[in-house]
């Protein structure tokens, strides 16, 4: 894909535009039970990025058309704010919304336990408060811990981020620029425990070891993720 080649994103030293080197994630801190009234909740602030993911249920699946006799389903919704980019968003679903919800809650279902909860629906709600890039990843990375919090049993969390590629040089966990302007794309949900994969998106060209090295530095970030997703539902203890 051709990019935007010409807009400079590594300076001289090798540096990225927020001073980040190629592999390194931006700061992330994950906080649990911000929503008081939901079963589960987590708030992600992960560079400028601030989502809120709220868990309700498992509770009876309405209307009965949706359920599901051998499980529960995941009702799972992702919003941007109005307020959360530059452009207002239009309140409301739209395509974007929509594919995100679906290919979050499909992430989720590898790993959440719904066979336990037959007819039930278990209600995922993201909201984007503010979006600097890798809003999908916040999103998942927010809603595994919301349900978790939320005492729902699951195999594993699961971890989100995108690694892509800049001025031909392979980043960690693109910002908004680097997503804007940059040659490729790779957002992945990770099972921090087996590392395996519930999620992959590619958007963009990149070579067989382009694409190697931007997997294993979204293996990487997902491990110091996971370990603040940890401290999070530990109650904020190291
Ligand atoms: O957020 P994510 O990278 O998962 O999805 P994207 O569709 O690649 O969007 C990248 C970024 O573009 C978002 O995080 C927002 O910062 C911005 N965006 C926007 O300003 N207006 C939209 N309608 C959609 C995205």
């Amino acid at each position: 894909m051709g990019g935007y080649g010409d807009v400079q994103m590594i300076d001289e030293n090798g540096l990225r535009m927020d001073g980040r080197k190629p592999e390194d994630c931006r700061p992330i801190q994950i906080e649990t039970g911000v929503i008081p009234v939901a079963d589960g909740s987590a708030r992600v602030i992960w560079g400028k990025n601030e989502v809120i993911a709220a868990v309700y249920g498992p509770m009876e699946a309405h209307p009965r058309k949706i359920q599901r006799q051998d499980r529960a389903v995941l009702d799972v919704r992702y919003n941007m704010a109005p307020f959360s980019t530059s452009d207002r968003i239009r309140p409301g679903f739209n395509r974007r919304s929509r594919e995100i919800s679906k290919v979050t809650a499909e992430a989720l279902e590898s790993v959440v336990l719904l066979e336990l909860y037959p007819r039930s629906k278990i209600r995922v709600e993201i909201e984007i408060i503010c979006a600097e890039a890798g809003t999908r990843c916040a999103g998942i990375t927010a809603a595994s811990v919301a349900l978790a919090h939320a005492g729902i049993p699951m195999t594993d969390l699961v971890v989100s981020v995108a690694s892509g590629k800049v001025n031909d040089v392979v980043v960690c966990d693109l910002n908004k620029e680097e997503d804007n302007y940059g040659e490729a794309d790779l957002p992945m949900g990770i099972l921090p425990n087996t590392g395996e994969l519930v999620f992959l998106q590619m958007d963009g060209d990149l070579s067989q070891e382009e694409f190697k090295t931007a997997w294993d530095y979204n293996m990487e970030a997902a491990a110091k993720i996971h370990e603040e997703m940890a401290r999070a539902l530990k109650g904020g203890e190291a």
